[in-house]
């Protein structure tokens, strides 16, 4: 058994970068491979290239150690790891809900050709169920090495603003493995965050990836279901925060994920739970995951009616109405902005003829790019700037620490729609504004 094994990291984006970062910094010799040359050389100047909280300095810190080094060469790869990890992205197809599994395919018979002695492959990207007995059957027709290599499938669970937290020492690891062998590679590959008592599930390949989905999907359902009583308070005049909040004195329900709102976006839940629906109907058993598209609609609602909120507050038309946007990025500590709803929300506005001014604290840059319609300010106040409508779309910090007086005082009108229940509705009264919040009754 190799004590400490060499590692490579196939992919650098949000997974395998952080991965890669944290390995490193855990003691272990990595390297990091992408053919995107421009990730690599960011890396190996030492600049992350997307925002997560406290990463810059451990990449410092492992570069510093010389354990970490990146390159693009497949073949460099092959013969320095003794454990490769893959960790590329699964993207929604542009035509389907199916994932895209380029990615993953190609990183897969771009190192097979090159492993020429006994090796274990880890997929980490989340993928249908199914993939890693293809994946397993390709790198043994494919590498020189053969029955050789093997293959494992360890799904990861981190979530962005706390990669570091969730990679250095994660609530579980599931290691799925076909021998004895492939499971002594990965407890060597993961002996640090072992030894902090983090608990081992070993199973089989299909149940390692099916883990991922299924809490991928269990989340997403808890979400929904949190906003799909928010539709019923909306109707009735209940107030959903605080039949949340009562919920989750019940212990089997617990509080954590059922914040209600404007609901889930991203890169991981959204796409998960269709694809997870789409693979379960290719294996005839669609009926029993239904559900999700269920959970899909909920979540797509909340988008849509709280732009319906921000029309009723404008007395039924936007056009020519000035709305400040206060959030672009899928959640807060991230400037992600993959099927973000505040980017969802902002844009539909400016579509029906409002003047959307943007502001986030990390996501200004990648919500320019994409969304060049939009006008972007330097700061929440700035947005508001003779505002007609402020809407709160990601719960910021510093979004709840703006003083409502102070805003009042640079917008046109106190209006104001909370899309994240970030704020504190009695505050906002007090100081003159007209409080919306999806689920819950008007405060002025
Ligand atoms: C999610 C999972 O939480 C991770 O465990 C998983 O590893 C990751 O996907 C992945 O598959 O890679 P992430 O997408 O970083 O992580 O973000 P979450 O914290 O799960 O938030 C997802 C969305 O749900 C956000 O838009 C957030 O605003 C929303 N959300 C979350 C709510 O609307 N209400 C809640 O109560 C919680």
């Amino acid at each position: 058994m190799t004590a400490r094994p060499r590692l490579t990291v196939i992919g650098t984006g949000y997974l395998g970068a952080t991965h890669a970062i944290c390995m490193a910094v855990m003691g272990f010799e990595v390297l990091g491979v992408d053919v995107d040359t421009s990730k690599i050389e960011k890396l190996t100047a030492g600049e992350v290239p997307f925002f997560e909280p406290g990463l810059p300095e451990l990449l410092a810190k492992a570069l510093e150690s010389g354990r970490l080094r990146f390159t693009s060469d497949f073949r460099e790869a092959a013969a320095f790891g003794d454990v490769h990890f893959l960790c590329v992205g699964t993207p929604q197809q542009a035509d389907s809900e199916a994932a895209d599994l380029r990615y993953v395919d190609a990183a897969v018979t771009s190192l097979a050709p090159h492993l020429t002695r006994r090796t274990l492959v880890v997929g980490k990207s989340t993928v249908p169920v199914g993939t890693a007995a293809r994946l397993a059957e390709l790198l043994r027709t494919t590498a020189p090495a053969g029955d050789q290599v093997e293959l494992a499938w360890n799904p990861e669970f981190l979530r962005e603003g706390f990669a570091v937290d969730d990679t250095m020492k994660p609530d579980r690891l599931v290691f799925g493995v076909t021998s004895a062998w492939a499971q002594e590679q990965l407890r060597a590959a993961f002996g640090p965050v072992i030894a902090q008592d983090v608990p081992v599930k070993v199973t089989d390949l299909q149940t390692a990836e099916l883990v991922k989905v299924a809490a991928n999907s269990f989340l997403a359902t808890k979400i929904s279901y949190i906003n799909a009583m928010a539709e019923v308070c909306e109707a009735t005049g209940a107030d959903v925060h605080d039949l949340a909040e009562a919920l989750a004195y019940d212990e089997r329900i617990g509080g954590k994920f059922l914040r209600p709102g404007l609901g889930f976006g991203g890169g991981c839940l959204p796409k998960d739970i269709r694809a997870f629906a789409h693979r379960a109907e290719e294996l005839g058993v669609g009926q029993a995951v239904g559900f999700l598209r269920e959970i899909d609609g909920i979540n797509r609602r909340r988008r849509a009616r709280t732009v319906d909120l921000v029309v009723e507050l404008c007395a039924g038309d936007v056009a020519g109405k000035r709305v400040a946007a206060l959030g672009a990025a899928f959640k807060p500590n991230s400037d992600d902005i993959r099927d973000a709803p505040a980017l969802d929300v902002a844009a539909t506005l400016h579509r029906m003829g409002a003047v959307v001014t943007v502001f986030d604290p990390a996501a200004l840059d990648n919500a320019r790019r994409v969304h060049p319609e939009l006008g972007y300010a330097t700061s929440a106040l700035d947005a508001a700037r003779d505002a007609d409508v402020v809407v709160l779309l990601t719960e910021w910090n510093e979004f709840r620490e703006i003083s409502p007086s102070a805003m009042a005082a640079v917008v046109r009108r106190t209006r104001i729609v909370d899309g994240r229940h970030a704020l504190v509705p009695a505050h906002w009264a007090a100081a003159g504004w007209d409080y919306r919040a999806l689920g819950r009754p008007a405060v002025h």
